[in-house]
C-alpha cells in the first residue's frame, strides 16, 4: 500500500511556493468565492476509475498496452456541443482501432478533454494591428480565465470562468459516458462511429481500404467469438475512455482535490490524468509541490532543455515509493533535437531503475511560424519525431509506450503537409484552433497508419 501522505502536504501547500502562469485575479474576494463554488460541486470523475488507469499505465509500463492522448490543444467551452464531442470520440477510437489491429495489443484511450481549458503562454501580453493601431491585450490563457476574442473585455480575467469550466466538463463527460454506455463505441458496430470523411477524404485509396478491411476483420472476429460463447467478449468489445488535462491552474485542481472513503490519499477528482506542463515543472516550484501529493497517475512534459538530474529529482519528488503506473514521461524535444536529448535521458531513467512510461508528443517542440505570421506544424516533423523516438527506445532496450497529440475529428487546416498537402495558402481556410495548430482528421489517421505499420514491424517490443 502507498498509504502515506507526503510530508508536510495538503491540496493547498502549494500556495506558499511561487507558482508559474498563475492569473492575477483584481479581486480575492471573487476569487475565494469562486473557488468555494468549485469545491462543494460533485467529483468529474472518481477514485477507482483513477486507479484502473493507473493499472493499465502500469501494463503499458510492462509492454502491455500502449497509450494514445489526444485532442484540442485548448478545448473550448463553445465547443460542448454533441457534434464536437462525438467527432473528438470517433477520431480516437478510429485511430486506437488501427493501432489495436497492428500491435495486437490493448490501447488505452485518453482525451485531452473534459477540463483542457487552461493554457500557458510564453507572454503575458499579445499585441495586434487593430483598425491601423497597434493594441496590447493580456493573452488568452484558455477559457478557463479569459476568453479568446481580441477586446479587452473578452480577455478580462474572471474566477467564475472556473465554475463555468467544470460545469461543461462535466456537461462533456456526461455525453462521453452515456454514449460508451449506449454501446457508441461497441465494435459490433463500426459503422456508428464512422466518419462520413472516410468516404471522400483525400485519405489515400490504400489506406482507406485497408482500414476499411481492419474495421471488417474486427467486426467478424467479434461475431465469431460470441457464436462460440466467449464470455469475456463484452469486456472486449466495450471501450473504456478516460480524460486528461494540463493541471496547470492550480486553484481548479485544488479545490477538488479530496480524500474519498476506504482509499488512502488525495485524489484529484477533476480529471483521470492531470499532467505537468513544460513552464511549469520548476522543481522547486508550486506545481510540482501540488502534483506531489495526488494520488493520481502524472504526465510530465519533457522538453530537450532538461537536464538529466533534473528529471531524477522530478521522479524522487512525484514518485518516490517507485509506484507502477504513477509516471508518464511525455518528451516533446521537436525532430531535430530529440536524437541529441531523448537518448541520456533513458538512460539515466534506466540506471536509476524509475518505473515510467515514455510517450512521445511529436507536436510541441515542432512548433513553426509561417512567412505570414501564422503558427503551423510540419506532419512529416510530427512524423518524423516518433520515428526517432521509436529508434532510440529500439536500440537502447527501452520502450516507446504511447502518443500524445494535438488533433481533432474535423477537417481543419492548421498543419502542413500529409497525404491531403495541405499547403501555406490553405492555412487560413478553416483555422479554427484558439491555440496551438492540431492535425486534421486525414492527418490524425495518416499518423495512426503509420505509427501501426512501425508496430507491426515488431519493433515495438524490444528485448526485455
Ligand atoms: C500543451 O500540451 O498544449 C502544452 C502547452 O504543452 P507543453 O507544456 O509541452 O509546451
Ligand atoms: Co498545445
Amino acid at each position: 500500500m502507498h498509504s502515506i501522505e507526503p510530508t508536510s502536504w495538503s491540496p493547498d501547500s502549494w500556495k506558499r511556493l511561487l507558482a508559474a502562469q498563475q492569473t492575477v485575479y483584481p479581486d480575492r474576494d471573487v476569487v475565494a468565492s469562486a473557488v468555494a463554488k468549485l469545491s462543494s460541486l460533485p467529483p468529474l470523475v472518481t477514485s477507482w476509475e483513477i486507479e484502473r488507469l493507473k493499472s493499465l499505465v502500469a501494463d503499458a509500463q510492462r509492454g502491455e498496452r500502449f497509450v494514445l492522448q489526444g485532442g484540442d490543444c485548448a478545448e473550448a467551452i463553445a465547443d460542448c456541443t454533441p457534434d464536437a464531442i462525438t467527432s473528438r470520440l470517433k477520431i480516437l477510437l478510429q485511430m486506437s482501432m488501427v493501432l489495436v489491429h497492428a500491435s495486437k495489443k490493448p490501447v488505452v484511450r485518453v482525451g485531452r478533454f473534459a477540463g483542457q481549458y487552461a493554457k500557458p503562454r510564453s507572454s503575458s501580453t499579445e499585441t495586434r494591428t487593430v483598425n491601423g493601431q497597434s493594441v496590447t491585450l493580456p493573452s488568452y490563457y484558455g477559457d478557463l480565465v479569459n476568453r479568446a476574442e481580441f477586446t479587452e473585455e473578452s480577455r478580462r480575467p474572471d474566477p467564475y470562468r472556473m465554475v463555468e469550466g467544470y460545469q461543461h466538463a462535466a456537461m462533456t463527460l456526461n455525453f462521453i459516458r452515456s454514449l460508451l454506455e449506449g454501446g457508441f463505441a461497441d465494435l459490433h458496430h463500426p459503422e456508428y462511429w464512422d466518419l462520413g470523411f472516410m468516404r471522400h477524404a483525400a485519405l489515400p485509396e490504400d489506406l482507406r481500404a485497408e482500414y476499411q478491411r481492419m474495421t471488417d476483420r474486427l467486426a467478424d472476429g467479434l461475431r465469431f467469438m460470441e457464436a462460440i460463447g466467449e464470455r469475456r467478449v463484452d469486456e472486449l468489445s466495450r471501450m473504456e475512455f478516460f480524460t486528461s488535462h494540463e493541471g496547470l491552474n492550480l486553484l481548479y485542481e485544488s479545490a477538488q482535490t479530496r480524500r474519498v472513503p476506504r482509499r488512502a490519499g488525495h485524489y484529484n477528482l477533476t480529471t483521470h490524468l492531470p499532467w505537468i506542463g513544460e513552464r511549469t515543472r520548476a522543481a522547486d516550484g508550486a506545481h510540482i509541490e501540488y502534483f506531489r501529493g495526488i494520488r493520481n497517475p502524472v504526465g510530465i512534459k519533457v522538453g530537450a532543455g532538461i537536464a538529466p538530474e533534473e528529471l531524477l529529482r522530478l521522479l524522487d519528488t512525484l514518485n518516490p515509493s517507485n509506484e507502477a503506473g504513477k509516471i508518464i514521461l511525455i518528451a516533446r524535444m521537436g525532430a531535430k533535437k530529440i536524437s541529441g536529448a531523448l537518448p541520456g535521458l533513458v538512460e539515466v531513467v534506466q540506471r536509476a531503475g524509475k518505473i515510467v512510461l515514455w510517450m512521445c508528443d511529436p507536436m510541441h517542440g515542432n512548433g513553426v511560424t509561417t512567412a505570414g505570421g501564422i503558427k503551423t506544424r510540419l506532419f512529416e516533423d510530427v512524423l518524423r519525431e516518433i520515428e526517432t523516438s521509436w529508434d532510440i527506445h529500439h536500440a537502447l532496450g527501452s520502450r516507446l509506450g504511447g502518443v500524445h497529440i494535438e488533433l481533432t475529428g474535423d477537417d481543419v487546416t492548421e498543419c502542413l503537409g500529409g497525404a491531403s498537402g495541405v499547403t501555406e495558402q490553405d492555412l487560413t481556410r478553416n483555422y479554427s484552433s484558439a491555440c496551438d495548430p492540431r492535425l486534421n482528421y486525414d492527418q490524425s489517421m495518416e499518423l495512426a497508419f503509420s505509427i501501426a505499420r512501425r508496430m507491426a514491424k515488431g519493433s515495438a517490443a524490444p528485448a526485455e
